[in-house]
C-alpha cells in the first residue's frame, strides 16, 4: 500500500507536468527517468520494494487507452462547453500518446543509454 501511495502521487505530478510544464530538457530527462522506472533497469528501486522486474512493452501500450478515456468525465465536469472538452480530450490523448513513446525508448534502444 505504500508502494501504491508513493506512485499514485509521482502519478499526479505527471498529470500537471504534461499539462502545465514546458516540454523543455527537464521535462524530457523526467520522462527518461519514469521510463526507466516501467523497465527492469530502475523498477522497483525509486521505493525499494520487491514487486514484478519489468511491466512489459505491450502494457505500455495498451494503456495508452484507459488513460486517456477515464479523463473524460474530469475535463467534462467543470462546465466547458463540448467543442472544448473535445479539445482538452484530444490534447491529452496526444500527450499520453507522446510520452508512452518515450516511456518504451527503454524496450527497443538496448544498451542506448
Ligand atoms: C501509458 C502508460 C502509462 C502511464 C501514463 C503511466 C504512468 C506512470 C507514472 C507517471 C508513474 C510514476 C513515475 C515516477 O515518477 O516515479 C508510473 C509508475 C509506475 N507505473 Fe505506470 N504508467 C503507464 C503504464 C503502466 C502499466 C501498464 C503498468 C502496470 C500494469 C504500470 C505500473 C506502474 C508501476 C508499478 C510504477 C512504479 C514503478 C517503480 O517501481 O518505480 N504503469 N506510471
Amino acid at each position: 500500500m505504500d508502494y501504491l501511495t508513493a506512485v499514485r502521487a509521482r502519478f499526479g505530478k505527471w498529470i500537471l507536468d504534461l499539462c502545465e510544464r514546458p516540454y523543455d530538457q527537464d521535462w524530457l530527462n523526467y520522462q527518461h527517468e519514469i521510463a526507466k522506472r516501467h523497465h527492469s533497469l530502475k523498477k522497483n528501486k525509486t521505493d525499494n520494494v520487491d514487486a514484478v522486474p519489468i511491466i512489459h512493452y505491450r502494457y505500455m501500450i495498451a494503456f495508452i487507452y484507459p488513460i486517456t478515456a477515464t479523463i473524460k468525465p474530469f475535463l467534462a465536469k467543470n462546465g466547458h462547453s463540448q467543442a472544448d472538452i473535445e479539445g482538452m480530450h484530444n490534447a491529452w490523448f496526444k500527450a499520453v500518446t507522446l510520452t508512452a513513446i518515450f516511456w518504451t525508448y527503454p524496450y527497443v534502444n538496448a544498451g542506448e543509454f
